[in-house]
């Protein structure tokens, strides 16, 4: 009697084990769900809509429709939510697991231990099977755990440096840019280049710009930094939980082999803890591996519709496109105007012979010619093509230099020179000012519209999006893998000791009734 119901329940873990891996294997490859669901209205656009269709928490587990939207907690539950079957694995292990402890610990004081030894091969088969099965599985779940962290690491890392280039290249930008406006400062008040008010408002934008940098610097170091820790820290436990479970599987596997049942004991209670930590953190890993998907879907389907609202313009402080270009338009008729301006002085006064030097535009200006500036632009705004003759915006200080003459008290030239030191410093500052805002006015409008940040979120589309959501799908994987195989090697560590004993006692009993020479046959 005892015999038959014991071999029926290893007979039954065995079953139920095997069932639970094929529905598990069948149920990875259910198909998702692919119904689009659109607003109606054309005017916006719900991001990934289709990846992030998941059921809500929050909402009687009704289908979630409302797509990408971080600053919703319908999404984030919904997110959250899938995850849910590994969260309740841990706590359905911890407090099974726990009870059955204390069930057993019980039962072993209050001396009801029942000594029933039936021994059946089909069973101690199946254990010892199932037991090398699991304890393979969880090796192999160890390695794809290492290999996917260390490859999670590597394409975390990129991104993290593609983004901080990213941010590095517009603070330089932004720098170079506050540099050449700045130079407002020293066009003169007396000469009619910019008027006041203009130079106050270039100025004000400098040091704007100037602000934002340098705001925008220091986040990106902090942040670096920050995520950089997190990121060591991540990998540094995934080593860990890898190295503890192989251990595990492999000490487990040898112990119960021995039949070395205290070190069984002490091993079961540390795995009960880490199987449920494991089981945490791989649903931890699910939801990352989500989030990142829906992220990377919702960042290219926002790059490819820059027309439409979307969740993300909530988060993007983006300028309207049509605003940009007006406001890049303006920048280039104000280099146009000062290019216009400092030509006039050029041409009228610089390069004008006077025979009275009483004349309030002579100054004793003689010598070569100062050339004139190319303006890069047209009256209408086209581009306009530089003739010979004309000196480029980028290197118009170095040739005028040349055209400097030194001066007497009354600002009168001594030497041969056609521009007074400080007409000079003054057109240098316009120049100045024309090609920051002439070179850099396109990198401005790209800023405030956006277009620099779909063009970095293309690129961790493309580039990062694929290793990211690969890798974390390993080490999800992986943990799964490595915590289910250890879970179910424990239950087959006691199940295999307990065979074992069982078939020893069985021997020893079958030899004492066959009175024959058990032990000089062997097994
Ligand atoms: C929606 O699309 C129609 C035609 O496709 C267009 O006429 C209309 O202006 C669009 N509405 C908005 C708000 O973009
Ligand atoms: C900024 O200006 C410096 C020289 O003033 C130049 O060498 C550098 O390339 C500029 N950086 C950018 C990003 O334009
Ligand atoms: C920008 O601001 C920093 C301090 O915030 C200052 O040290 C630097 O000189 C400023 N640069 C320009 C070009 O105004
Ligand atoms: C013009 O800009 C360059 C580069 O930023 C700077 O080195 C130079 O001093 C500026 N000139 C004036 C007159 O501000
Ligand atoms: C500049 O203008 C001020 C008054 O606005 C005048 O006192 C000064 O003499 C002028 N300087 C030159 C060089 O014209
Ligand atoms: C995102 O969620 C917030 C909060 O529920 C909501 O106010 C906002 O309209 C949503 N954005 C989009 C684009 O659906
Ligand atoms: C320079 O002289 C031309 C005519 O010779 C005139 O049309 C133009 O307005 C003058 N420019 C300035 C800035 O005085
Ligand atoms: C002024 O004189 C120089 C030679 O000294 C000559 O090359 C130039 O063409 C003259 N400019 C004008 C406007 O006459
Ligand atoms: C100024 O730049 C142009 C091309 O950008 C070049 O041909 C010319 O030699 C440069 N002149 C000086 C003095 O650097
Ligand atoms: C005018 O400049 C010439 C050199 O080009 C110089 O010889 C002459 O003395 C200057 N005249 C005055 C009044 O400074």
């Amino acid at each position: 009697m005892i015999t038959s119901s014991l071999t029926s329940k290893a007979q039954l873990i065995c079953w139920v084990v095997s069932v639970f891996i094929i529905v598990s294997l069948v149920h990875a490859e259910s198909p998702t769900l692919n119904v689009k669901v659109h607003d109606g209205q054309n005017d916006s656009l719900i991001l990934a809509s289709d990846e992030t269709r998941r059921q809500d928490p929050f909402n009687s587990l009704e289908w979630y429709t409302g797509g990408w939207n971080i600053s919703n907690k319908h999404y984030i539950g919904s997110l959250a939510y899938t995850a849910a079957p590994l969260f309740l694995t841990a706590g359905v292990w911890f407090v099974g697991v726990g009870l059955f402890m204390l069930l057993s610990c019980l039962c072993f004081c209050c001396c009801c231990r029942q000594r029933s030894y039936g021994y059946s091969k089909s069973a101690y088969a199946c254990s010892v099977g199932l037991l090398i099965l699991f304890t393979i599985v969880a090796v192999f779940g160890a390695v794809v755990l290492y290999t996917g962290e260390g490859k999670y690491h590597e394409s975390t890392a990129d991104t993290l440096d593609y983004v901080v280039d990213q941010a590095d290249s517009i603070v330089k930008n932004l720098k170079n840019v506050s540099s050449y406006l700045t130079a407002s400062k020293k066009v003169g008040v007396n000469q009619t280049f910019l008027p006041p008010q203009v130079q106050k408002s270039i100025d004000n934008v400098a040091s704007m710009i100037n602000s934002s940098a340098t705001t925008l610097e220091t986040v990106t170091v902090d942040n670096k930094d920050d995520i950089k820790k997190v990121l060591e820290t991540v990998r540094h436990i995934l080593v860990v939980v890898a190295a503890a479970m192989l251990l595990l599987a492999l000490l487990g596997f040898l112990f119960s082999v021995f039949g070395l049942q205290f070190l069984v004991y002490i091993l079961i209670i540390v795995t009960w803890i880490l199987v449920a930590g494991t089981f945490i953190l791989s649903g931890v890993f699910l939801l990352l591996h989500n989030a990142t998907g829906d992220t990377c879907i919702a960042m290219d389907e926002w790059v490819e519709n820059p027309r439409v609202h979307t969740a993300l313009d909530d988060i993007l402080p983006c300028i309207e496109p049509a605003t940009a270009e007006q406001s890049l338009s303006e920048t280039k008729d104000v280099v146009f105007q000062l290019v216009q301006g400092v030509n006039g002085i050029v041409t009228n006064v610089s390069n004008a012979n006077f025979s009275v030097i009483a004349s309030p535009l002579a100054y004793n200006q003689s010598g070569p010619p100062v050339p004139i500036l190319c303006n890069p632009f047209n009256k209408d705004m086209s581009k306009r093509k530089c003739v010979t003759g004309e000196v480029d915006l980028s290197n118009a200080t170095e040739v005028w230099k040349n055209n400097v003459c030194q001066v007497s008290t009354g600002d009168v030239c001594i030497t041969v020179g056609r521009l007074t030191p400080s007409m000079f410093d003054e057109m240098a500052g316009v120049v100045n000012v024309s090609y920051g805002l002439y070179h850099y006015g396109p990198f401005l409008t790209d800023l405030v519209d956006c277009t620099f940040v779909r063009e970095t979120f293309s690129g961790i589309y493309n580039e990062h999006c694929p290793d990211l959501k690969k890798y974390s799908e390993w080490v999800y994987i992986g943990l799964t893998m490595v915590s289910g195989a250890v879970a179910l090697s424990m239950i087959f560590w006691l199940l295999y000791a307990r065979e074992r004993r069982h078939r020893k006692y069985t021997k020893l009993v079958d030899s004492a009734s066959h009175r024959g020479d058990a032990y000089g046959k062997g097994p």
